[in-house]
């Protein structure tokens, strides 16, 4: 105050000095060179103050540790250097050595750390960089020495690699701390063990394997039960490609990189992932393994070929046909024995010949470990005839991102895992464990199985098509043979047939299986409508009924007597083209009912007239509406975006939630309906395909879809699978945002809407790209969020393109963090016309699509 009045500059001067003099202090230091030391209360900061290294005490302790930790909060400590050697007071210092190692001396000058590495030139220096990695490298040739990174503790951090090598076998990078205030080394490590589908592993010192989490199908580890695909797409795990010696890495690589999130292995043997809450300023753990509370989780806590059970209480129990090796103990409760077989296989009796024994299939299970896994390509009847002809196979799974994988010897660590993973394996039984046949004594089975297998076989065989062929017309709801006119069971026979053709020798009758066997699924009751009174309702199919033309006919409006509205569409009579689409929407799209799905109302069929009967929809396709300039101003933000959401949940039931796993294959504005409260609704089944459980692609020599909505796989090589559906997905979201067709484009400067849309967000002008009519009343942050996720969908690699299940959540989240989209280099256009391809492109009536259908020369 007083200096102030009197003499205001030299207040001014003196304040100035202050500020000199602590910006000494103030701006942190995040490099340490030779010569220069660190003492036990100074420390290195990070660039963006993220990490800081220094000394520390853990909580009760008067000892004294190099260490790193987040700068953000309550020292977590996630690096120590001198682990078991602690300085017992504050006279320690950090520096670089003479001869250029990083040391950690005591108050008596005494080495009690030190990178030791040997033949260092003396001009180093070591950086705390922003991941929170220690570097030491060279001063001149910035060649890196030695860093943290490499030698870490207990902590996995993003930007961490953790090898994954054939040659080095299990390595054991991180080890936990002695107790929770005590670094030094504890009982548990982690690692991963690199066969089969990789795992990760802790170890416990005292017995081995503590814990796994299930092979890594290049999505998510298998085995933990609530990893979910979207938080492994968001947070970034991967399994690098294998470097020059044969070495992969796991890595993380959160979308957001202001996101803090850390795994840490805990005193006690648990891996912990945490997350750093900026708003509650705490750390909020994501998930435990092995969980605190199921005692499941841990290794092989059932002993050999026995399933733990956590869902009421623990419970243990042998395979089906295995039997506790130790009754009496088992009874006790002391499960440690494990379970043996009730029967010897019989290919063990007969020195390998293999054909007597069996499978038996076990769902929702965490797969067996791998110690004595091997890895084949193929498909699941490969699978099993190769587990089969071998006597040490005894068990195998076909696991979609791993393959198959056969098992030898003693199937270890089997847990129950929820509904929810869609895990199976079939392990190997002697025949007269498989149902039907305990009874019968060995003797008879072998007389049998030698004299009458081939008869047997065959009759069987032949009962179940009959069966199925029954069970079929009943599902249909529809009465049998002569009077089910619009899908009698030769069609279905024939539908069958045809698309085992299609889907080559990938599926041999999966698809149509799944349907038929289709429990779960509700029966349709399909209402079947004669002709005539068709006719009447469209005032016999006139021009003025008219309503466009679909994917394989024409469609008219209708109203029935009391006043109901339909839509009708007539497959055009005469060519058979169309037939198959027919059936195929039929069969599909009965079964579905969802409010974004159109509903299939009833059909109609007399003689050469094929017909299905819609729900009728007011304000026609979405195409209709969207690029028509003088309409589509009726499309506000708020409408379009809840067109986006609904075609993506129509989209995620399909794939996921309906339970059939469907793929539609021809996803596009013309194919998007709008009821009268412009509510979204996917129709069109002529082309989707089902996919059975654990499949993810399949290769059809059709290729058919509409020209710059495939994804290039398809495109291509005729590879589809759910990812092909969000590539469409991203176009048409694309095409919403923008009120432009994707094939506007093709006399521009620019391919394909795709490229155009890349080109403004690569230049931060995505706003620009947005219909003009809804560009000043939009919300430019759900625009823009949606372009961005619109970019990962057309991404031309499948595998980085996500899930709907993690589209619908990026939707509905507020303000999602978003994994970076990358350059989509293909577009449909351009690679089609390359192709040599024989092409039959014919232009539709009504829309300007162009529907292609391609015929590989192959
Ligand atoms: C530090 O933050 C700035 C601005 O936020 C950013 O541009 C820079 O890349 C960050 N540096 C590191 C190493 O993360
Ligand atoms: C430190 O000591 C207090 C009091 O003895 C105890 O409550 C606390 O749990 C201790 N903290 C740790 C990490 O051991
Ligand atoms: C330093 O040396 C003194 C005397 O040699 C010894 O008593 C003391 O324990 C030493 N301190 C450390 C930290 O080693
Ligand atoms: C340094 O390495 C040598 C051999 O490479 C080893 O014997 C010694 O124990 C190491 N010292 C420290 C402090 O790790
Ligand atoms: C570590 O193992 C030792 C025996 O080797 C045991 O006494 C100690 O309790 C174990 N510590 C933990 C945290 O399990
Ligand atoms: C899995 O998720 C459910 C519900 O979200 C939760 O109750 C359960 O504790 C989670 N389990 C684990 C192991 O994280
Ligand atoms: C491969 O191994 C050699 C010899 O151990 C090593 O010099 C080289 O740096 C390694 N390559 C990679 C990419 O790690
Ligand atoms: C449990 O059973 C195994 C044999 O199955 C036996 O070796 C072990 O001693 C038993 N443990 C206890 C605590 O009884
Ligand atoms: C099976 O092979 C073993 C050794 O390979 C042999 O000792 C045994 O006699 C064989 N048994 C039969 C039934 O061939
Ligand atoms: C059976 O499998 C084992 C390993 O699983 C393999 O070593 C052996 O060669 C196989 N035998 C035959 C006949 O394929």
């Amino acid at each position: 105050m007083e200096t102030n009045k009197k003499n205001p500059v030299s207040g001014f001067l003196v304040a100035l000095i202050y500020v000199l003099y602590f910006a000494q202090f103030c701006c942190a230091v995040d490099t340490i060179r030779q010569g220069e030391s660190v003492a036990d209360g100074d420390s290195l900061v990070s660039e963006n103050e993220t990490f800081e290294l220094g000394f520390f005490s853990p909580e009760n302790s008067t000892f004294r540790y190099v260490g790193i930790w987040y700068k953000v909060d309550v020292k977590t400590v996630v690096w120590v250097a001198n682990r078991d050697n602690p300085i017992p007071n504050k006279n320690g210092v950090l520096s670089i050595g003479v001869d250029g190692n990083l040391v950690v001396l005591n108050g008596n000058t005494s080495l009690v750390w030190s990178s030791n590495l040997t033949g260092l030139s003396s001009n180093t220096a070591a950086i705390l960089r922003d991941t929170g990695n220690l570097v030491l490298s060279n001063t001149d040739t910035s060649k890196v020495h030695w860093q943290s990174f490499e030698h870490p503790t207990d902590t996995f951090l993003p930007g961490m690699r953790a090898p994954v090598s054939s040659l080095i076998g299990e390595f054991h990078i991180f080890r936990s701390w002695k107790s929770s205030n005590d670094p030094s080394l504890g009982n548990f490590t982690m690692g991963v063990d690199p066969n089969g589908g990789p795992q990760i592993i802790i170890w416990d010192r005292n017995m081995g394997r503590r814990w796994r989490s299930g092979q890594w199908n290049s999505v998510i580890f298998t085995g933990i039960p609530n990893m979910s695909d979207i938080a492994s797409f968001l947070y970034g795990f991967k399994l690098s490609q294998a470097d020059e010696n044969r070495t992969q890495y796991f890595t993380y690589d959160p979308s957001n990189p202001s996101d803090l999130l850390r795994f840490r292995l805990t005193w006690d043997g648990r891996e912990q992932q945490s997350r750093w809450d900026d708003d509650r300023k705490m750390w909020t753990i994501m998930q435990t393994q092995p969980d605190p509370v199921n005692i499941c989780d841990l290794y092989n806590h059932c002993g050999n070929h026995a399933t733990c059970d956590n869902f009421e209480a623990v419970k243990c129990s042998c395979l089906d046909g295995f039997r506790p090796k130790s009754p009496d103990q088992w009874s006790k409760g002391n499960w440690s024995g494990g379970c043996e077989r009730r029967v010897e296989l019989q290919c063990q009796r007969t020195n390998g010949s293999a054909g007597e024994d069996g499978f038996k299939g076990l769902k929702h299970v965490k797969l067996p470990d791998s110690s004595n896994l091997l890895l084949s390509a193929g498909n699941i009847d490969a699978c099993e005839t190769s587990c089969l002809g071998n006597c040490s196979c005894t068990a195998y799974a076909f696991i979609s991102g791993i393959g198959c994988m056969t098992w030898e010897g003693d199937l270890i660590d089997l847990q129950h895992l929820d509904e929810a993973a869609n895990l199976q394996f079939f392990y190997r039984v002697h025949r007269s464990e498989l149902d039907g046949s305990r009874k019968i004594s060995n003797i008879v089975i072998i007389i049998i199985s030698v004299l009458g297998a081939c008869f047997l076989v065959v009759t069987i065989w032949l009962l179940w098509r009959y069966k199925k062929k029954l069970r079929d017309s009943f599902r249909l709801g529809l009465p049998v043979v002569s009077s089910m006119p619009c899908c009698k069971d030769d069609d279905v026979a024939v539908s069958n047939k045809s698309k085992n053709k299609e889907f080559s020798a990938d599926l041999s009758g999966g698809p149509v299986d799944i349907l038929i066997d289709g429990s779960q699924v509700n029966e349709p009751e399909l209402t079947v409508i004669n002709f005539s009174s068709v006719a009447a309702a469209t005032k016999n199919f006139s021009e003025a009924n008219r309503l466009g033309h679909g994917g394989f006919g024409t469609v008219y409006k209708g109203e029935l007597p009391g006043g109901q509205e339909i839509a009708v569409k007539r497959l055009s009579g005469q060519s058979g083209q169309g037939l198959e689409e027919f059936k195929n929407e039929i069969i599909l799209i009965a079964k579905l009912q969802h409010r974004n799905l159109v509903r299939l109302l009833g059909c109609s069929i007399e003689g050469d007239e094929k017909m299905l009967i819609y729900e009728y929809m007011p304000n026609k396709s979405l195409d209709y509406i969207l690029f028509d300039e003088t309409k589509q101003a009726q499309l506000d933000w708020r409408t379009r975006f809840s067109i986006i959401e609904g075609i993506a949940r129509g989209l995620l039931y399909l794939h996921r939630d309906s339970r059939l796993r469907i793929i539609h294959r021809d996803l596009k504005a013309s194919n998007i309906l709008l009821d009268v409260e412009m509510n979204p609704k996917i129709s069109d089944f002529g082309m989707a395909r089902i996919f059975g459980g654990n499949q993810n692609e399949a290769i059809t020599i059709r290729v058919v879809g509409t020209y710059g909505y495939m994804s290039p796989e398809y495109a291509m090589e005729g590879l589809f699978s759910v990812k092909s559906d969000v590539y469409s997905f991203g176009v048409l979201l694309l095409e919403i945002v923008s009120g432009r067709r994707n094939t506007s484009f093709r006399s521009s400067d620019y391919t394909s809407l795709i490229a155009y849309a890349w080109s403004l967000w690569n230049e931060d002008k995505a706003m620009e790209m947005v219909d003009p009519s809804i560009r000043d009343s939009c919300s430019t942050t759900q625009v823009l969020k949606c372009i961005h996720i619109g970019m990962l969908c057309v991404q031309d690699s499948a595998m980085h393109r996500p899930t709907m299940a993690a589209v619908v959540l990026m939707l509905e989240t507020e303000t999602p963090t978003l994994p970076m989209p990358k350059q989509p280099t293909y577009t449909s256009m351009r690679s089609l016309m390359d192709a040599e391809y024989s092409m039959d492109i014919h232009e539709t009536a009504s829309s300007k699509d162009v529907t292609v259908t391609m015929v590989d020369g192959r």
